[in-house]
C-alpha cells in the first residue's frame, strides 16, 4: 500500500468518525466541505495522483471513489437524522392551539353619507318619493338659468362654482336635477335627487364636494302645508318622535316663498344654554325649502296657473353629523377605519 492510499484510508476513517459525532446541520456542511469540496482533503490527496505509477492510478482512484461513496453516505443519512431532530425540537418550542377561534375576515360598510341617504330615501320612500339621479357635470342652464338664477344674479356668488368648460359646470345644487325631472316627464312628480355637489370652498364646515338631497313635490293644489307635513314626518322619523320643525322666511332664487327650516336639538331640547349642539337656541337648521317658483314651471313647459309644487335641499353631511355626533365634516372624507368602524 501506498502513501496516498494510506492517506485516504486514514482521511476517510477519520472523517466518517466526525459525522458521527456531529450535532448540528452547520457543521456537518463544514465536514462536507473540508473533505469533499474543491479544496478539501480527498480532492488534494487525489491531486498528488500524478506522482505514482501509471499501472498503480486505477486501483488508488477506486479506493478514492470507494471512500467518497462511504463519506457522501454517512454524511446524507446524518444529515436527515439532524433534520428529524430539529423538527422535534422546533414543534416542542412551538405549540399550536387548534382550539383558538379563526381571524374573522374583515367587514366593510356603507360609509355613513350612504347609509344617510338611504335612511332618507327609506322615509320619504314611504310617503310616495321615488329616487332619480342626473349628472354631476351639468349645464350653466339647468344649475343656473332654468333655477331662475341668471347671469349677473348675486345668488351665483353664493355658489363658488367650478366651471368646466363653456355653459358646463360641476353642478353646484342637486336642485338642477328638479328641472331635467320636470322637463323629462309631466306632473304629477314626487321625487327625491341625492348625489355629490361640487363648490369651490374648503375648511371644517365646507368640503369642495359635497352631498345633497333635492326633494320636489308637483301636482294640483300642493300647499305650504304640505311642505310642512312632509318635513315634519322626515324630522320625526329621523331624529326622533319628540322633534319638532319651524320654517324661517329665507330667499332662495327657485322658490317663492322660500324657508329655512330647523329642526329642534335632540341633545338639550332648547333647555340648555351652553349646549355645544344648538347653542343654546334649541334649534339647528337642516334644510331649505319653499314653494317651487313660477317661472321654473314655465322652463319645464308646465302651465303654471294649473299647478304648485314644493322643493327642499338638505346637506347629507349635516344630517349624518347631526345624527351621529360627528364634530368635523372633514372625517366624513379621510376613509380613516377608526371613525369609519364606529358608525357601521
Ligand atoms: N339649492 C339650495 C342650496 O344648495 C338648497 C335648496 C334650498 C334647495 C331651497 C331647494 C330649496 O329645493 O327649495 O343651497
Amino acid at each position: 500500500m501506498n502513501d496516498i492510499q494510506s492517506q485516504i484510508i486514514s482521511r476517510g476513517q477519520t472523517t466518517l468518525a466526525d459525522i458521527s459525532k456531529t450535532n448540528t446541520l452547520s457543521d456537518l456542511e463544514q465536514i462536507r466541505v473540508s473533505v469533499l469540496g474543491k479544496k478539501g482533503t480527498l480532492s488534494e490527496a487525489l491531486k498528488t495522483l500524478g506522482t505514482v505509477p501509471a499501472e498503480e492510478r486505477p486501483k488508488i482512484g477506486a479506493l478514492a471513489n470507494e471512500w467518497k461513496a462511504k463519506i457522501e453516505g454517512a454524511l446524507e443519512t446524518k444529515k436527515s437524522e439532524l433534520e428529524a431532530k430539529e423538527i422535534e425540537a422546533s414543534l416542542g418550542k412551538t405549540k399550536i392551539d387548534v382550539s383558538l377561534p379563526g381571524r374573522r375576515p374583515h367587514m366593510g360598510a356603507l360609509h355613513p353619507i350612504t347609509q344617510t341617504i338611504k335612511k332618507v330615501s327609506e322615509v320619504l320612500g314611504r310617503i310616495g318619493f321615488d329616487v332619480t339621479v342626473g349628472p354631476e357635470a351639468e349645464t350653466d342652464f339647468l344649475n343656473f338659468e332654468a333655477a331662475n338664477i341668471p347671469k349677473d344674479h348675486p345668488a351665483r356668488d353664493m355658489q363658488d362654482t367650478f366651471f368646466l368648460g363653456p355653459g358646463v359646470v360641476l353642478r353646484s345644487h342637486t336642485t338642477a336635477v328638479q328641472m331635467r325631472a320636470m322637463r323629462g316627464k309631466t306632473w304629477p312628480i314626487r321625487i327625491l335627487c341625492p348625489g355629490a355637489v361640487y363648490r369651490a370652498d374648503n375648511d371644517a364646515t365646507h368640503s369642495p364636494m359635497f352631498h345633497q338631497i333635492e326633494g320636489l313635490w308637483v301636482d294640483k293644489k300642493v300647499s305650504m302645508s304640505d311642505l310642512k307635513g312632509v318635513l315634519g314626518f322626515f324630522a320625526k322619523e329621523l331624529f326622533g318622535a319628540d322633534a319638532k320643525i319651524r320654517l324661517r322666511p329665507s330667499y332662495f332664487a327657485f322658490v317663492e316663498p322660500g324657508a329655512e327650516v330647523d329642526v329642534s336639538c335632540a341633545i338639550c331640547a332648547g333647555r340648555n344654554p351652553k349646549c355645544s349642539v344648538c347653542k343654546g337656541t334649541g334649534w339647528l337648521e337642516i334644510l331649505g325649502a319653499g314653494m317651487v317658483h313660477p317661472r321654473l314651471f314655465e322652463y319645464a313647459g308646465y302651465k303654471s296657473d294649473e299647478i304648485s309644487g314644493f322643493a327642499f335641499g338638505m346637506g347629507v353631511e349635516r344630517i349624518a353629523m347631526l345624527l351621529h355626533d360627528i364634530p368635523d365634516l372633514r372625517l366624513m372624507f379621510q376613509g380613516d377605519q377608526r371613525f369609519l368602524k364606529q358608525l357601521r
